[in-house]
């Protein structure tokens, strides 16, 4: 059995900060306006609770779920929906949410299904960044902290399901 070590990255506390921080901006953006708040499952559904309970905007709110083929903990660059969004997002103003942009893969995607639907906007927000691997330029509008190129895992992210629950973010190694 594989052995994992974590040490903590980024406490509970500083991301409740830099979320309240990431609400206001984009309920600045969105003042006036019903955005459509898409998260991407599974991993954001923490962060984007968090990101919701904060915001001064009313939006609609619905989920989007991808896979990607994976060779361990690298992605082979190629996905798919396992769910597909449940509302019309024709001339809305659509926000996507993530946990985490890593080589951009699945953006890659997700900005090209969901662009098929032509929203009015379409912006970007991810609680975490860790460009060091990015195989696609990603315009990243709203993004919580850029990390170094570790695995990580904690608050809605996972190695293998587990760790999703931990309150703070976490670098995983493995023994
Ligand atoms: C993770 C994360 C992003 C994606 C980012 O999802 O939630 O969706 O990887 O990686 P990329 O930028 O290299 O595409 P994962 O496939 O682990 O699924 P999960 O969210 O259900 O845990």
């Amino acid at each position: 059995m594989v052995e994992h070590t974590l040490s903590l990255l980024i406490p509970k506390e500083k991301i409740e900060v830099r979320v309240k921080e990431l609400a206001w901006l984009i309920s600045s953006d969105y003042a006036g306006r019903r955005p459509v708040i898409l998260g991407v499952l599974k991993g954001s559904f923490m962060f984007l609770a968090d990101l919701l309970r904060h915001l001064t905007v009313d939006p609609l709110v619905d989920f989007i779920a991808v896979s990607s083929y994976r060779n361990g903990t690298t992605s082979s660059g190629r996905c798919f929906l396992t769910k597909n969004i449940s509302c019309d997002i024709c001339h809305k103003d659509v926000l996507l949410v993530e946990d985490i942009v890593d080589t951009g893969t699945t953006f890659r995607f997700l900005i090209g299904h969901i662009r098929d639907h032509a929203p009015s906007s379409l912006k970007i927000c991810t609680l975490l960044d860790k460009p060091s691997r990015r195989a696609h330029a990603i315009p990243i509008d709203y993004c919580g902290f850029t990390i170094s190129d570790d695995f990580v895992v904690g608050y809605g992210l996972d190695c293998d399901e587990q760790y999703r629950s931990l309150p703070g973010i976490y670098i995983l190694k493995k023994q």
